[in-house]
């Protein structure tokens, strides 16, 4: 064998045998000069929980971590449904994975903007919340992007509860987001956590590559958003009107303050 398909042979079977190897060599195809995948986003996707919960700062690749999860699902000829927010999202995530499955050997037999068929019997399924139902899939995999902006009832409760009946008893769910006030279902899975749950919180300042873009958002965000954006702390409602700060400032026992407190 010449060295440079042993290179070749070599590089496959690490990507095989090293899941978040293979997740570098999906992002580069974005990012070519990625250079390391960060160790919650291992984490993420070589948990085997039957539900995973990834509480993440914005921009931190989220995303990336669910459209790898969904092309390991391809390989495997299982099903994926994704759910996002609106049509924008599932179009834009679908795309991901299918730059990501220019990596792989696998064949696409169809496409759509929001669908993928494999040669091998994989599928995956994009779904926005506004609007769409879908019915009588069997699925391997559920995965919910930006799982606090649900639109609907119960703070997304009811699209999500919708999707559950479709997945296999030994499927697994990824619910990825940043928070988005107390008063939906993604808050609750870590604010009213339950036993069986793997969840990873991942604040902005814990990544290092993205130390400069938090500095900047630091100094452009108010305290309240860049402590919900950035830090990933679930504040009383995701769109008050007023920073947390000032509402503090206002009613806080020091003389002046607008409403003191009592
Ligand atoms: N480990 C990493 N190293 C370098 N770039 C990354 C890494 N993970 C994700 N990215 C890049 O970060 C950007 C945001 O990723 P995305 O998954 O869309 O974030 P999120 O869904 O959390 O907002 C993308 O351009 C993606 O390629
Ligand atoms: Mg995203």
């Amino acid at each position: 064998m010449p060295f440079d398909a042993f290179h070749d042979w070599c590089s496959l079977v690490e990507r095989d045998l090293d899941p978040g190897a293979e997740m570098l060599h999906f992002l580069r195809q974005e990012v070519p000069g990625a250079t390391s995948v960060d160790p919650w986003q291992v984490e993420a996707i070589t948990s085997d929980a039957q539900t995973v919960a990834l509480l993440v700062c914005r921009q931190a690749g989220k995303s990336c971590v669910l459209a790898t999860r969904g092309v390991r699902e391809l390989k495997n000829g299982g099903t994926t449904i994704c759910l996002a927010p609106a049509e924008r999202q599932t179009r834009e995530i679908t795309r991901k994975v299918q730059h990501y499955l220019r990596a792989t050997d696998l064949v696409v037999e169809r496409a759509t903007q929001t669908e993928i068929e494999c040669s091998n019997g994989g599928r995956f399924i994009a779904v926005p919340a506004s609007g769409a139902t879908i019915r009588g899939y069997s699925a391997d995999l559920l995965l919910v992007d930006e799982m606090a902006y649900l639109p609907g009832a119960n703070g997304g409760e009811d699209v999500v509860v919708a999707l559950l009946p479709m997945l296999k008893d030994n499927g697994q769910t990824f619910y990825a987001s940043t928070p988005a006030g107390k008063n939906n279902l993604f808050a609750n899975l870590f604010l009213e956590p339950k036993d069986n749950v793997h969840r990873i919180k991942v604040p902005g300042t814990s990544i290092p590559r993205l130390a400069s873009r938090v500095e900047r958002l630091r100094s452009q965000l108010s305290a309240t958003r860049f402590r919900q954006e950035v830090m990933c702390e679930f504040l009383s409602d995701g769109l008050s009107y007023f920073d947390l700060a000032t509402i503090e400032n206002a009613t806080s026992t020091t003389e002046g303050a607008v409403c003191p407190r009592i």
